[in-house]
């Protein structure tokens, strides 16, 4: 037969997975790189999509085959399932069952009522328009984005339960919500007959409200966690340390979540601390961040974001010293207190 479509000029480094651990997710069969690329910030259509080809190609020779991604991603709304779409369709057809490709509603996407929320409508017409975009036939795991009150929960476990059962979505996640809510969501999807897969929560070392009661639930339930942001946006690596460099996250307008206010001298002080025993460790404090987040046990995947393909290295290069002294520990529990 003849293929007509174009010789893809990207070939996987055939070394990918050596590098990389891949946990089970819970108690699932499903087993996710400890290491996940986020596409929140930098792929939007201000971003250059050389950059943002790069990026998705440096992580994946480097093992990481989970790309996360939500309808509301950009600049503007939509974007980031737009450039994956096009990535995607140019280098990693071929890859397709080597990827797990996640997305979200819940936050607001468009005008009017079934454009936010959790209900049936907003889910299920979301989820298409984000198959659409990213010319994907199905997503490996859905998430619900954020809890919403108005909503019954039973409608919105429900409506994840049926893009399962339509095809639409292979498993199903929450995020963003607390302690009391996973826990009925987790027994309304078992019996349901879909399990909850994964959460996906706020974790680093300047925000650890999941170990207050969160990650129980979760160790005990046999859900894994896909934590974000592990990096604070940025605060948890050794870039503002003298200051905020131009094109950086808190110098660029248009991010409108983490700005100069975030970056203040008390977390600055912290970071220096950290980043001194980080030396120490043999490690940069990026990567000591994401190793202090992978030492959680129900920690299943780190979920970092990227501005370059440099930056996806310096992250899985954290596999390489993830072990923690006690009294090392304790050095960080005690810059943290402070
Ligand atoms: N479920 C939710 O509600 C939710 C919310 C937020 C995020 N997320 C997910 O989590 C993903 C990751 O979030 P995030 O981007 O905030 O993660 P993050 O890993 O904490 O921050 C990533 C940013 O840190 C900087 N950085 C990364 N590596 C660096 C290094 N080695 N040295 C210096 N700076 C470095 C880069 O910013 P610069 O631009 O400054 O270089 C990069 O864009 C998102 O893409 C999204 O998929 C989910």
């Amino acid at each position: 037969m003849i293929n007509h479509e174009p010789t893809p000029s990207y070939i996987a480094d055939q070394n990918r997975y050596k590098q990389m651990e891949y946990p089970r997710c819970g108690l699932s069969g499903l087993k996710l790189p400890k290491i996940s690329l986020g596409l929140w910030q930098n792929f939007g259509e201000v971003d250059a999509q050389s950059n943002a080809t790069l990026i998705i190609q440096k992580a994946f020779d480097l093992g990481i085959n989970h790309f996360d991604l939500a309808n509301n991603y950009g600049p503007p709304y939509g974007a980031a399932e737009t450039t994956f779409g096009q990535v995607f369709k140019r280098n990693f057809k071929q890859y397709r069952d080597e990827l797990i490709v996640s997305s979200k509603a819940g936050y607001d996407m468009w005008a009017g009522p079934f454009g936010i929320g959790g209900s049936r409508k907003y889910l299920i017409s979301s989820c298409d328009q984000s198959l659409k975009r990213t010319g994907l036939e199905y997503f490996d795991i859905f998430y619900h984005h954020c809890p919403d009150p108005d909503t019954p929960l039973e409608e919105t476990m429900t409506a994840l339960d049926h893009l399962v059962r339509s095809g639409k979505a292979l498993y199903v996640g929450i995020s963003n919500y607390r302690p009391a809510d996973c826990l009925k969501a987790i027994k309304i999807l078992k019996q349901l007959g879909t399990p909850l897969l994964i959460h996906q929560p706020r974790y680093n070392m300047f925000d650890r409200w999941i170990e207050d009661g969160l990650t129980d639930i979760l160790l005990d339930e046999g859900v894994g966690s896909m934590v974000f942001s592990p990096l604070a946006q940025g605060l948890l690596t050794d870039k503002y340390l003298d200051g905020i460099p131009a094109n950086s996250r808190a110098a660029r307008n248009e991010i409108v979540h983490f700005n100069a206010n975030q970056i203040t001298s008390e977390k600055l002080s912290k970071v220096k601390q950290l980043n001194t025993l980080a030396l120490k460790r043999g490690q940069t404090l990026a990567q000591m961040a994401i190793a202090w987040n992978l030492n959680n046990k129900a920690v299943t995947s780190c979920l970092v974001g990227a501005s370059n393909a440099a930056q996806v290295e310096v992250s899985v290069d954290a596999l390489q010293q993830q072990n923690f002294t006690s009294e090392e520990l304790q050095i960080i529990e005690n810059i943290l207190s402070v």
